[in-house]
């Protein structure tokens, strides 16, 4: 049988004691959880972690990944009540990779403002050399609203390169791809959001990838 699909690059965070030894994957804003889920049964060597300031869409999840795995567990996945501005000291150091994924409301500003202190807090959790994933989703015309309560402008190309890359590099993240996705493949996104808003045509996506580096602060 042909070993599941596995993205790991093959190091593990410093602090981790993980027995399977390829690397942990954070997912914050987590949602209902369906991307930590999804993706733990595709990556059974990884382990995944996700985060959500609102714990009721985690309820059911939360329940399943305790089943046997025959019956749709998955025991390297895990879910955490936490805002992303308090997230726990025991998660510190330990990402290889961390994720956000249309995200809303503070965590949204903090991506795309930036705010310094949440992209700093997301840095802590961090090992040495891991990655962040960044999916923002606006519609102008439907989110106005929500964005003028933010506080934020709009997003593009341009605005990644000129105001969020000096500000992540800053804060300890070197943006090395980014991208507005035109026709955005939702089913590799796996995450609900990713499903529910590439149905929604006004929608313009913007992705961007960035390395962990080291700041006098970090
Ligand atoms: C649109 S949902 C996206 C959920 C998921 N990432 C997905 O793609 O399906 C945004 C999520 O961000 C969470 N969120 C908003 N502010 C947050 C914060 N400050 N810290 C942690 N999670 C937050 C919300 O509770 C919500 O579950």
């Amino acid at each position: 049988m042909d070993e599941p699909a596995d993205n790991s690059r093959g190091r593990t965070s410093s602090t981790s004691s993980l027995p399977t030894g390829e690397g942990i994957v954070i997912d914050i804003g987590t949602g209902d959880g369906t991307f930590v889920y999804e993706s733990a049964l595709r990556n059974p060597k990884k382990f995944f972690i996700g985060i959500d300031a609102s714990a009721r869409p985690l309820e059911k999840i939360s329940e399943k990944i305790h089943r046997s795995p025959r019956k749709g567990g998955a025991p390297n996945a895990l879910f955490l009540e936490a805002a992303v501005e308090r997230l726990p000291d025991e998660l510190y150091g330990v990402a290889d990779e961390v994720y956000v994924q249309f995200p809303w409301g503070s965590l949204l500003s903090a991506v795309i403002l930036p705010d310094a202190e949440v992209l700093r807090a997301i840095r802590r959790i961090c090992a040495s050399g891991a990655s962040l994933g960044v999916v923002v989703s606006i519609d102008p015309r439907r989110d106005a609203g929500e964005m003028n309560r933010l506080g934020i402008g709009p997003i593009s190309v341009e605005h990644i390169d000129r105001v969020l890359a000096p500000r992540y590099r800053v804060a300890g993240f070197e943006i090395r791809e980014r991208a507005q996705l035109d026709r955005w493949n939702s089913s590799n996104l796996l995450s609900s959001w990713a499903r529910r808003l590439s149905a929604s045509s006004g929608r313009v996506v913007h992705a961007w990838m960035a390395d962990a580096i080291e700041t006098p602060s970090s």
